[in-house]
């Protein structure tokens, strides 16, 4: 006489859900998945089930799959239908269905006296005693994580930031006018100071761009999600491509945008067809708009700041007009030994920095990777461990074509005066 039924979960369940784990509670205490982790699981397809009487839904057990754990995120009872076993027998409804799944032990975390504490000792949950649970809230939720994937984004590793080699001053403006503004809001309101939404970031080809721009989300913990203008303009039309692309990142709480060789869209409207003109207008209007709430930085980079439309450039658009330059000696120095170390070679760093002037990160990447390759290959060939000496690196230099030529430097340094922005 049970007087309900136990069924799977279909979407059209989502809002009774919700409603009913707000009913559910017995206790005060916040609960360790929050209401975001039961829908993202939801919205996921991953198991859960409901009990339904007269129509209603009266209860739920929403599980989450992780290799062989799973966890229950949520008992959720109607009040009305508690103590009648229904959370027991919800419970070895997801067991059930876990089972399939190739779960090997079912767990949860629970404030004491919660719903669903006797359920789970009667499904024959045994409590684990003398655990402290540990936990530290990030930027990104996990209903976020849905909409992440949707758009296409994902918060880069943190350590990235610490991987980037060299390029001391550019790391430390990086830093202190995007990342400590960004990361520490109050501080900087105290004084006055407004974190930085849109930044323009611009030096030769291959000099770390989009690696910083990468980087910076890392540090924050936001999302870098990338818009491509050549992917934009195929899908029916590049102004409102942009327009809906920023229109679907107003969804999110923190994101940084980045919009590579931006020339592409914001270029001299004088020289441009009209079409083009309604371009560089829809980023000016996106602009001012992704500009009206927090949490958000856009990151546009280009390796030719003096095709940019002044009307971009403008203050009030862009906080920052950062020069990415090539690397001085002493950041080449701090290139090589990050790849040297790692290719187990002793060799005269100061000597590779020399013959390496107007070399790019890119570049020092492609000729360490060259002589590592190479010394992988002699290893295989005579059974020896090989190692790379300096003239093997000097060699490779030689034959490396720098990407900043003289011409570039001086043109760079000029631009550093005529538009940076620091
Ligand atoms: N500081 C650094 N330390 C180590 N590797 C780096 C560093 N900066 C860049 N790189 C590497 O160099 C390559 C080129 O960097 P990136 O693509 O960020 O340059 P870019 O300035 O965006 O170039 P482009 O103007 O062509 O878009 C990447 O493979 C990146 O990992
Ligand atoms: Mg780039």
């Amino acid at each position: 006489m049970a007087g309900w039924h136990v069924r799977d979960f279909t979407p059209d369940d989502l809002e009774a859900v919700v409603r009913l784990d707000a009913e559910s509670g017995t206790t005060d205490a916040p609960a360790v998945f929050g209401l975001s982790d039961v829908v993202a699981a939801l919205h996921a397809l991953h198991p859960c089930v409901v009990a339904v009487a007269d129509g209603h839904l009266v209860g739920a057990a929403v599980g989450r799959v992780e290799g062989d754990r799973a966890w229950v995120l949520r008992i959720c009872l109607h009040p009305a239908w508690r103590n009648l076993g229904m959370g027991t027998e919800l419970l070895s409804a997801l067991e059930h269905r876990m089972q399939g799944a190739g779960v090997r032990t079912l767990a949860t975390v629970l404030p004491p006296d919660e719903t669903g504490a006797t359920a789970l000792r009667n499904a024959g949950f045994r409590p684990r005693e003398g655990l402290t649970y540990f936990e530290k809230a990030q930027a990104v939720t996990a209903q976020d994580v849905v909409l992440l994937a949707s758009l296409g984004a994902l918060v880069p590793p943190s350590g990235l930031w610490r991987r980037l080699a060299g390029m001391s001053a550019e790391k430390r403006l990086i830093e202190r006018r995007l990342v400590l503004p960004l990361t520490h809001p109050e501080l900087a309101a105290q004084h006055g100071v407004e974190p930085p939404q849109a930044v323009v970031l611009f030096g030769p080809p291959g000099t770390g761009k989009s690696t910083f721009a990468q980087a910076v989300a890392g540090r924050l913990g936001w999302p870098f999600m990338e818009l491509f203008p050549s992917r934009l303009a195929l899908e029916g039309g590049l102004a409102g491509g942009l327009s809906r692309r920023f229109g679907e990142v107003e969804q999110l709480d923190h994101v940084l945008v980045f919009i590579d060789e931006v020339e592409e869209v914001a270029g001299l409207r004088s020289e441009a067809d009209p079409a083009f003109v309604g371009v560089v207008n829809e980023l000016l209007k996106s602009i001012v708009r992704f500009r009206d709430r927090d949490g958000r930085l856009l990151v546009c980079a280009t390796n030719n700041v003096a095709a940019l439309d002044p009307a971009f450039l403008r203050h009030g658009r862009f906080d920052y007009v950062l020069p990415i330059g090539p690397p001085d000696h002493e950041a080449r120095c701090a290139l090589w030994s990050s790849y040297l170390a790692r290719a187990g070679a002793e060799v005269d760093v100061a000597a590779l920095a020399d013959a390496s002037d107007g070399f790019t990160p890119a570049d020092i990447a492609q000729a360490a990777r060259t002589v590592a390759q190479a010394t992988f290959e002699l290893t295989m060939d005579t059974g020896r461990r090989a190692r790379p000496t300096t003239e093997d690196y000097l060699a490779t230099t030689r034959r490396t074509r720098p990407t900043v030529t003289d011409e570039m430097a001086v043109e760079f340094a000029d631009h550093t005066v005529r538009f940076g922005r620091t």
